[in-house]
């Protein structure tokens, strides 16, 4: 059942013998050129025939009002006329965000770290935990968007996004690579700890179902149990991968840069963080239009399955701080990180229409409201924008 107030082009204008899955979703993808081809048999170029009356949605000029963020039968390779149009416009401020991982100078970084005296024990678990979890999460994050989510949106305004987001996620791996790499690190130490590091692999044990659910080359949406196991899965990882289970880590990492200590790493989260709180609100933008487009999906149960992932997410993240911080450092301890979790959780449940986990929750930290914030920051990304823009401005002469 769809809730439109225009009618869907009905599964009777796909070409004879080209049968649908339930739900009329071709492939549950996206129409493609494909299905012209094969009915005309023809070179892609060739002149096309006078069109049939019957044309099929795919074939005809984009009208914004018929396109769909699942299951869809607009021509995927059309990105406007707009209709997403928030979609477009953080897909320009994430290009407006660009930087990499090496323009950050990590030189005080390494000469703290190698200084016997430089950092505590403790501050040192906390660094390399943090990159075993980061090192192979925005992997897992890059995969989940180009071989999972990405086919199964056919909105091309989300899909510009998500390419961005996939190469942001490459820039994320990057910078921990580079972060590992500078302070000279043990490579198969720091890149084995989602399988050799209890506290991390259930946070990866936890979502990879979700990914892989989805990556599955036979799921395809178009029933209501596929859709949901979609909207489940978008949510698993824009509200609790990117937005909780990243949390902690950024928030040790920062606090550790709030004490002039490992300043180069810390700004690499910063920007790290700015790219994932876009990522996370798009895909709450995201969650929140497949929503008004398929309320059918939002039943009782689904929203009881959702809120137990919720409290599961948080209870793995907490066991990630009690690891990370045996003992009480930087200020920081894992039962302050309790209290921060539920606020977060209840923040991203708000976010998509669940109401809050554990009412009256506070902000422990409200200096990482602040990092988040853009117009707090200093001007680092207005200036590499002008040279970026710059930079990629080609010269004939
Ligand atoms: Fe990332
Ligand atoms: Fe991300």
């Amino acid at each position: 059942m769809l809730n439109w107030d225009e009618e869907i082009t009905p599964a009777a204008s796909v070409a004879p013998g080209m049968a649908l899955p339930p739900g009329g979703a071709m492939l549950g993808t996206q129409p493609f050129l494909a299905p012209r081809a094969a009915e005309n048999a023809a070179p892609a170029f060739a002149a096309p025939k006078p069109q049939a009356p019957a044309q099929k949605m795919s074939e005809r000029r984009v009208n914004a009002a018929d396109k769909r963020i699942i299951n869809g039968q607009t021509d995927v390779n059309q990105l406007v006329p707009f209709k997403y149009k928030w979609a477009w416009e953080k897909y320009l401020a994430t290009c407006a965000n660009h930087w990499m991982p090496q323009e950050v100078n990590m030189t005080r970084d390494i000469a703290l770290w190698k200084d016997p005296n430089g950092l505590t024990e403790e501050e040192r678990r906390i660094v390399k935990r943090n990159l075993g979890f980061f090192v192979t999460a925005d992997s897992l994050a890059a995969n989940n968007i180009v071989l999972g989510t990405y086919r199964h949106i056919t909105a091309p305004e989300c899909r510009q996004f998500l390419l961005r987001q996939a190469f942001e996620e490459a820039i994320h791996t990057h910078a921990y690579q580079y972060i590992v790499e500078s302070l000279g690190l043990d490579e198969g130490e720091i890149f084995n700890a989602y399988h050799e590091v209890p506290a991390i692999r259930a946070k990866d044990e936890f979502l990879i179902p979700f990914i892989d659910a989805i990556m599955d080359p036979h799921f395809h949406t178009g029933t209501p149990e596929a859709d949901q196991t979609l909207l489940k899965s978008l949510i698993v990882f824009a509200c609790l991968m990117e937005g909780l289970f990243f949390y902690v880590g950024f928030t040790q990492i920062l606090a550790l840069g709030r004490q002039n200590k490992m300043t180069g790493a810390a700004e690499q989260y910063q920007y790290i963080l700015r790219d994932e709180s876009m990522h996370c609100n798009f895909g709450i933008d995201l969650i929140n239009q497949l929503k008004l487009e398929n309320p059918q999906l939002w039943t009782p149960a689904f929203k009881a399955e959702v809120k137990e992932l919720f409290l599961t997410a948080v209870e793995l993240e907490y066991r990630y701080a009690e690891d990370t911080m045996p003992r009480g450092v930087l200020g920081l301890n894992a039962s302050m990180f309790k209290g921060y979790l539920r606020y977060i959780a209840n923040r991203r449940a708000t976010q998509i229409g669940l109401e809050a986990l554990f009412p009256h929750e506070e902000n422990p930290f409200p200096w990482m409201s602040e990092m988040i914030d853009l117009k707090k920051e200093r001007n680092f990304f207005e200036t590499r924008v002008i040279e970026y823009q710059s930079g990629g401005a080609l010269s004939w002469d």
